[in-house]
């Protein structure tokens, strides 16, 4: 078994896999604004609009088998001898004579060669459309002509992905489809006859010489898609889908002279109707389609398509341009320069709905993943942050808590999942502190913003933000230390629900509701979070004292009773009894508060944060992370809720669950240990693992959320990859704390904490309009903090940089010593 299954191409931004039977489906994500999908390097995935279960476009089985059955698939067909093949590997599975996909950042283009023919297919969604363009180029490498057939082929989702999968006895009777043979358009009109407005299509630049569209006909009885029965003939069966699986499929014969090239477009995309004029002519239940066919007419050419890849392409520079580094570790430089910010757009826009392990059915945008999520994002694309703070805050309520979830649809809270998981309404603090730093932008704190929703209900954005402490300090247990709820950021930790009952759900059955357990956690979450108030209230002209002494209040607390000697404990359960203390068997250390105390400066002065640290690399640190918790738990707790179910070593009961790490990395930098925030950092970092790609499993290119930790059967193996806070978190730890370049209220701080054998490093950074040259400059064999900083040539008193003039360059120098 190969060490690796591809490579990294940092000047193209792409990830190149070389072979197709990689350890799992490696995926990447289709378009940023409306139109969605995601694609796996064998063409596997789905599409969708806007939300992944109300207008799925193509249906996928997740659970499969083989894996990853079911994409946008195209097979060739050699008329000559009738042999067939997929130019994606799947689902034909023949042993291509080459193979490659290159995964870029918003596109994924596939290349394969067969029996002389060579195919590049490129899949991706032009800005500012709802369709994905897949663009066909086929070579005949042969010294004979040759005669070849192209079939597309997508299957047809009946628009609600969940009701799509259960509701059998309706679904079988009404798929509906339209054809235009001489425009090579196959419509999706599921439903379209009474209440939806909208429609699929799935055009072709070429004139068919046939089409399907009933799957059962396209694929025959019993068989697959590795054998389709039209492909298998090399004729399309013309078929008209009533009812069953409506699929689309286009049949296109070429011949191709030696040498010769051709390009074949294939369009799929989403159109909305408005509904007076959803019928052409009005009233007489004929689906309207001047839209699709505008659309058609401009993307089933070459030189559009052309166009919009460039514009893609050009549209990510624009994006990448906020940091680019040039350090002496090409792992960091391409995770920071490419693939972090990639990622952290991605869950930006996907929260954990759509991915191979999450379905985009039954999970809408987390409150306090979609905040931190911010974290990493707020840099990238500042108008489109604000926006989604202000749909937060929309879902706030008004005692200050949040819906733990909201419909990305609707942008209203979930009603299924409902409240109390107290840690939530204090990420919105973080994620508008964020915000602000990067864009002094104070004028945010006035927006009227609603409380769920509710009109007439609106307040300046600053009151959420009170509020959001506020119900803190409303909910303090016996200890003073803040009440955990349902759960906090461990959504497993569920210590007011004793569950007996297989099935139940930890989060929402909640039977001892009177308890008063304690979060040590949200204890330093909420330390962070005033003092982060304390500086925006400062912008409205106010002193912040009530929120500092909230906090300096707080950190007593947790020295009192939130330290266990050596490191902070977790928490108090139900009965009061302590959680990860040396006192308990099982899980006497858990990773989450040391990481959040250290953060919100709880001990950085008197040596705790320290000691705490050196807990962690003593008991929670391994060669492919930092375990959540330890020991993990063997036996299941009723007190403790979901965290013990789950078997030792994997997700909350120490698994890597990465999102924590950086949170570390941070402390660590915090108190000037820039040697171990780095090692930290690179270990779980995707690209420094590509070499272990056969434990790893994932993809090399993004973080997942969680390496089997050192007490499971597979320690080092990752799962649930793309979707996750370890994007925004490691990109605030890399840049902001190691590299130090950091965005605060007053300007951009530059305070490296660097690796003892780093000579310094380059960067570029665009802050407030201005773009700031950036170099760093050490000894080698010191850690140590920037002791002079230079701006253009002048030394400044301290480490932070004034914003200068949008438009301006700047040059900085740092000098650590
Ligand atoms: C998942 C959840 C996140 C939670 C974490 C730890 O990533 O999306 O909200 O904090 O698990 O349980
Ligand atoms: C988070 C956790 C997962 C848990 C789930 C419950 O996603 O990672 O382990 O089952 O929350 O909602």
């Amino acid at each position: 078994m190969p060490a690796r299954y591809g490579h990294f191409d940092d000047d193209r931004r792409e990830y190149v896999i070389t072979r197709p039977d990689t350890p799992l489906p490696w995926i990447n994500y289709l378009g940023t604004e409306a139109f969605f999908g995601i694609i796996s390097n064998t063409a596997g995935g789905y599409s969708y609009y806007r939300d992944a279960r109300l207008r799925r476009i193509t249906r996928y089985r997740y659970n499969n088998v083989p894996a990853d059955t079911g994409g946008r698939y195209i097979y060739l067909r050699d008329n000559a001898s009738g042999a067939y093949w997929s130019p994606s590997w799947q689902p034909t599975q023949r042993k291509l004579d080459s193979y490659e996909c290159r995964h870029g950042l918003s596109y994924t283009q596939i290349s394969s060669a067969y029996l002389g023919i060579r195919a590049q297919t490129l899949y991706f969604v032009p800005i500012g459309e709802t369709l994905e363009v897949w663009r066909l180029r086929i070579r005949n490498e042969r010294d004979q002509p040759a005669r070849l057939s192209v079939f597309s082929s997508v299957e047809f989702c009946l628009w609600n992905a969940q009701d799509d999968a259960t509701n059998f006895q309706r679904n079988y009777s009404t798929g509906e489809v339209e054809v235009e043979v001489d425009g090579g358009v196959i419509y999706h009109t599921t439903e379209y006859r009474e209440r939806r407005n909208h429609v699929a299509y799935f055009g072709c630049s070429e004139p068919l010489a046939g089409f399907d569209t009933e799957r059962e006909e396209f694929l025959g009885a019993y068989r697959g898609w590795d054998r389709p029965a039209a492909v298998e003939r090399g004729e399309s069966g013309g078929s008209i889908a009533h009812g069953w699986a409506p699929v689309g499929s286009h049949h296109v014969r070429l011949t191709l002279a030696p040498g010769e090239t051709r390009e074949v477009i294939f369009v799929l995309g989403y159109q909305e109707n408005p509904p007076e004029a959803k019928f052409d002519p009005p009233g007489s239940g004929v689906l309207a389609k001047e839209g699709v066919r505008q659309a058609l007419s401009r993307w089933l050419r070459p030189a559009t398509v052309a166009d919009g890849f460039e514009q893609l392409r050009d549209s990510w520079t624009a994006l990448l341009a906020t940091l680019r580094v040039d350090t002496p570790d090409p792992d960091t430089n391409r995770m920071v320069n490419i693939w972090n910010p990639y990622q952290c757009l991605v869950t930006f826009l996907m929260s954990r709905s759509v991915s191979l392990f999450e379905s985009g059915v039954d999970r809408g945008m987390g409150f306090r993943d979609s905040n931190q999520d911010l974290l990493g994002f707020a840099a990238l694309a500042p108008a489109r942050a604000r926006a989604r703070l202000l749909d937060l805050a929309s879902t706030q309520l008004p005692t200050g808590g949040a819906y733990h979830q909201f419909q990305p649809l609707t942008k209203r809270g979930n009603n299924d999942i409902g409240s109390g998981f107290n840690d939530d309404p204090l990420w919105l603090v973080l994620a508008a502190a964020a915000y602000l730093k990067e864009t002094g932008d104070a004028a945010i704190l006035d927006e009227p913003v609603p409380y769920d929703n509710e009109p007439g209900s609106a307040t300046p954005l600053y009151e959420h933000l009170e509020r959001a402490v506020q119900y803190t300090l409303d909910r303090l247990g016996p200890h003073s230390l803040p009440l955990i709820g349902r759960a906090d950021w461990n959504d497993c930790l569920n210590l007011n629900c004793f569950s007996d009952t297989p099935g139940e759900s930890f989060q929402t059955t909640v039977n001892r509701a009177d308890g008063s357990a304690e979060s040590v956690f949200i204890a330093g979450l909420f330390i962070l979070a005033a003092r982060e108030l304390v500086g925006l209230a400062q912008l409205r002209g106010l002193p912040g004292d009530g929120y500092r002494a909230a906090a300096d209040k707080m950190a007593a607390a947790v020295v009192e009773h939130g330290w266990d000697g050596a490191w902070f404990r977790r928490a108090y359960d139900y009965f009061g009894n302590v959680v990860g203390s040396s006192e308990n068997e099982e899980g006497q250390i858990f990773v989450e508060p040391q990481g959040i105390c250290v953060l919100a400066g709880v001990g950085v002065e008197n040596g705790i944060a320290t000691r705490a640290l050196d807990s962690v690399r003593e008991r929670l640190a391994t060669e492919h992370g930092i375990v959540l918790v330890h020991p993990a738990y063997r036996r299941y707790h009723v007190e403790l809720g979901e965290i013990s179910s789950y078997p030792p070593g994997y997700k909350e009961n120490a698994g890597v669950f990465c999102h924590t790490n950086p949170w570390v990395m941070i402390a660590e930098a915090m108190i000037g240990r820039g040697d171990a925030a780095f090692d930290y950092y690179r270990r779980i970092n995707p690209s420094a693992r590509e070499d272990l790609s056969d434990l790893h499993r994932c993809e090399p290119y993004v973080y997942a959320q969680m390496i089997a930790g050192k007490e499971a059967a597979t320690p080092g193996e990752a799962k649930n990859s793309w979707l996750t806070g370890t994007a925004a978190w490691n990109l605030v730890a890399i840049s902001q704390w190691i590299l130090g370049i950091r965005a605060e209220l007053g300007g951009l701080r530059i305070d490296p904490v660097l690796p003892a054998d780093w000579p310094g490093f380059t960067a570029t950074r665009r802050f407030r309009g201005a773009t700031y040259e950036i170099s760093v400059r050490k000894p080698a064999g010191l850690t140590g903090r920037a002791g002079l900083v230079f701006v253009d040539g002048e030394p400044i008193e301290g480490t932070l940089v004034p914003a200068a003039a949008p438009g301006s360059t700047v040059i900085v120098e740092a000098i650590v010593s």
